[in-house]
């Protein structure tokens, strides 16, 4: 029986990701790029995380609203809401894309949950994978573009509007260690891994 919940499963397609840490520039440039590749006449999906659909907006908005005043979250919680937005992202759009050959550029992806839960909140990374595999079916990115800033120089480019609670409510060693994490993940899988420099404006 073709195991149709496999999300990559037969495609043809390819998955960029774009990871970073808060303030980087990642929004930006995916919009760059998926404006880039249209103008090719590429069919190109541009996706982000947490969300993307409506059940991924409701969990997007539980996750946002957690924090000292709103919702308590507990980091295994955090770890499943994300995943359970990226199950859904893979099962209605970035799966049924890459199956008819679309370029599919996803704002956050897996890395995310390994950087921020895993690296950030410090959950531990071999029991994070396992719960990232199974949202995803084991689907990886073909190439995934860390663009790297300082942690200063991504916190301080975040306006006080744009600012949610990981912003607000983790502390820079928080955001040291996601950052550090990232480059981590980077320098050992070249392969898929590319670093920008975002510090340019
Ligand atoms: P968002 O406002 O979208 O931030 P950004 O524009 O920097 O992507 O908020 C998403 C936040 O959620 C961001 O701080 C990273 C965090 N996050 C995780 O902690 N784990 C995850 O798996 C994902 C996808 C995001």
């Amino acid at each position: 029986m073709a195991d149709v919940e496999v999300p990559g499963q037969a495609r043809r397609g390819w998955f960029v990701t774009l990871e970073g840490p808060d303030g980087s520039g990642k929004s930006a440039q995916s919009e760059r790029l998926r404006a880039a590749a249209a103008a090719t006449g590429q069919d190109v999906v541009l996706v982000r995380e947490p969300g993307g659909t409506a059940g991924g907006e409701r969990i997007r908005a539980i996750l946002n609203d957690a924090g000292p005043v709103g919702v308590r979250l507990a980091r295994r919680t955090d770890a499943l809401l994300f995943n359970a937005a990226r199950a859904q992202l893979l099962d209605e759009i970035i799966g049924p894309a890459l199956r008819r050959g679309a370029l599919v550029i996803s704002d956050r992806y897996a890395d995310s949950t390994l950087a921020y839960q895993g690296c950030g909140s410090e959950l531990p990374l071999d029991e994070l994978r396992p719960v990232v595999d199974f949202a995803t079916g084991g689907l990886l990115p073909d190439r995934t573009i860390l663009i790297d800033v300082p942690v200063v120089v991504g916190l301080a480019r975040k306006s006080a509007a744009e600012t949610t609670r990981w912003e607000a409510h983790f502390d820079r060693a928080f955001h040291e260690r996601v950052r550090a994490g990232y480059l981590s993940f980077a320098a050992a899988d070249p392969a898929r891994w590319v670093v920008v420099d975002g510090t340019a404006p």
